[in-house]
């Protein structure tokens, strides 16, 4: 086990990581394992802690020596940790897409990626082969009897939340029609309108774009029913992965970026390739009113936004005439070029995530935008009790040293009032992905809970699941886990009934 360095506030100096030590957690993942118990390496797992901790990310990165340009094309596979009265159970398993299917059987990359991967054989095989493989590799969510794996650019995969096998493309009762985008970003209303509700959009992109609203029962029998649903057009290429909610809103940025198909269509790029940051453009925020909300039936508003490319949002709160929005922003967006092997990234020519502060007030239309920290972060969240509330807390991955981009090292709990912060770093050969905070059921204060971890130890090529304390982040356990998983994407917690 690695040692964990002792809080510390902004880092001043650090520790160098070696990039082969990040690297090294770019493989296949070789086995599926069934309710396999985790080997406790130290502490000890709280008792009181019962639920499951499912993780998507991408799993399959290489076949027959050809690998992804990069790891956003890897096949989805889930991980499941359900913890048991101080014990946790792995299982895991590939999502049996049709793609995944095909290309088992064939051994070969038969689909192109829209990161860029390029199926196998001779260069212009690739051209005029747009289909989108849905590899539902994002985010990993239960709704109803349903977990779902979703991808943004296609229906969602339904599984079985206790073995993870697939059933196959999920409508979600109906809901959806054939190949329609479904994001991978759904919100859980802690329960503005009386009941808590699922959250959650699909953008159909083109010259206009078109965002679909969807509100979902999460109560009971009713769980997985659609209960509010709205369209609306907005003019320009919109590139929406994630939004916020409050009360009343669902917040969108939709970044100044353009996107040129031509590469694409001759093969040459993948889809998300062909997206650049327009330097002139105009970002602006959409924000789409809820059902039942104060603005309800309204018409959307739309604002300047700031300058940059924002992937993932922290949280969104109302505040008198004004909304106000925690994001994640980049100075452009991120892209691996064609030439380049993601393995090999310079990490310093790369755009930092930097967590900021938007105000936008609805009845001056002005936009105050104001920084936490110049800390490179991603994946951040509130206790998810404070979704739509003004929180006094957030945890996120973060990088090592205080400014510039590097590897996720450290969790961060940030206090958004005062922005001091405390870390736990497992630099320089550990790497974190998304931390999850899972409140303390038996408690009103904010901060009482644990934070979930799955990490990468450069130094033994393995992965651990760790377990913090959310106030303070002192270590309580790790876990051996006994396969290879990739840094991964987005996971969700389900407590036991
Ligand atoms: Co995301």
């Amino acid at each position: 086990m690695l040692k964990p360095a002792i809080n510390h506030f902004e880092a001043k100096s650090y520790a160098v990581f070696d990039r082969k030590d990040w690297a090294s957690a770019y493989c296949n993942v070789e086995t599926e394992c069934t309710k396999i118990i985790l080997k406790l390496v130290s502490g000890e797992v709280p008792k009181s802690l019962n639920g499951t901790f499912y993780r998507n990310g991408p799993g399959r990165l290489e076949r027959n020596g050809s690998w992804v340009h990069h790891p956003f094309d890897g096949d989805g596979m889930i991980a499941s940790m359900h913890f048991k009265n101080g014990d946790v159970e792995l299982t895991n398993r590939f999502v049996r897409t049709k793609a995944w299917l095909e290309e088992e059987k064939a051994g070969r990359f038969l689909y192109r990626g829209v990161f860029g991967t390029k199926k196998s054989g001779f260069a212009i095989s690739n051209a005029f082969d747009v289909r989108l493989k849905n590899i539902a590799n994002t985010h990993v969510v239960k709704l109803g009897n349903e977990l779902l794996a979703l991808w943004e650019a296609a229906q969602p995969h339904s599984l079985n939340p206790e073995t993870l096998e697939t059933n196959g493309l999920s409508n979600l009762n109906g809901v959806l029609a054939p190949n329609e985008a479904f994001s991978a970003h759904p919100r859980f209303d802690p329960g503005h309108h009386q009941e808590p509700r699922m959250i959650s959009f699909g953008v159909k992109a083109g010259p206009t774009s078109t965002i679909r609203l969807m509100e979902f029962s999460i109560q009971g029998d009713n769980s997985g029913q659609l209960i509010s649903d709205r369209k609306d057009k907005f003019k320009g290429f919109a590139f929406l992965h994630d939004f916020a909610i409050t009360a009343n809103w669902a917040i969108f940025m939709q970044n100044a970026i353009d996107f040129n198909p031509l590469p694409f269509i001759l093969g040459q790029k993948g889809a998300a390739q062909c997206l650049k940051s327009k330097p002139n453009g105009q970002a602006k925020f959409i924000l789409i009113p809820r059902d039942p909300g104060l603005f309800s039936k309204q018409s959307p508003r739309i604002f300047d936004a700031p300058n940059g490319f924002v992937f993932h949002h922290l949280n969104a709160f109302e505040e008198g005439n004004e909304v106000i929005i925690d994001s994640i922003f980049y100075n452009e967006f991120p892209s691996i070029e064609p030439n380049e092997d993601f393995r090999k990234i310079d990490f310093n020519k790369l755009p930092e995530g930097i967590l900021k502060r938007c105000r936008i007030n609805l009845l001056t239309n002005e936009i105050e935008q104001g920084i936490f920290s110049n800390q490179c972060c991603e994946f951040a969240m509130v206790n998810p009790k404070y979704q739509g509330y003004s929180a006094k807390y957030s945890w996120m991955a973060s990088a090592e040293k205080g400014n510039g981009n590097g590897p996720l090292q450290a969790i961060k709990k940030l206090n958004l009032k005062t922005k001091k912060a405390i870390h736990w770093s497992i630099a320089p050969r550990g790497f974190v992905s998304e931390p999850l905070m899972i409140p303390n059921n038996s408690s009103s204060i904010e901060d009482d809970g644990w934070i979930l971890d799955l990490i990468w130890n450069g130094a033994t090529q393995k992965n651990e699941l760790i377990i913090l304390k959310a106030n303070d982040l002192t270590h309580q356990a790790t876990l051996e886990v006994p396969i290879k998983i990739p840094h991964g994407l987005h996971g969700s917690w389900v407590n036991n009934n």
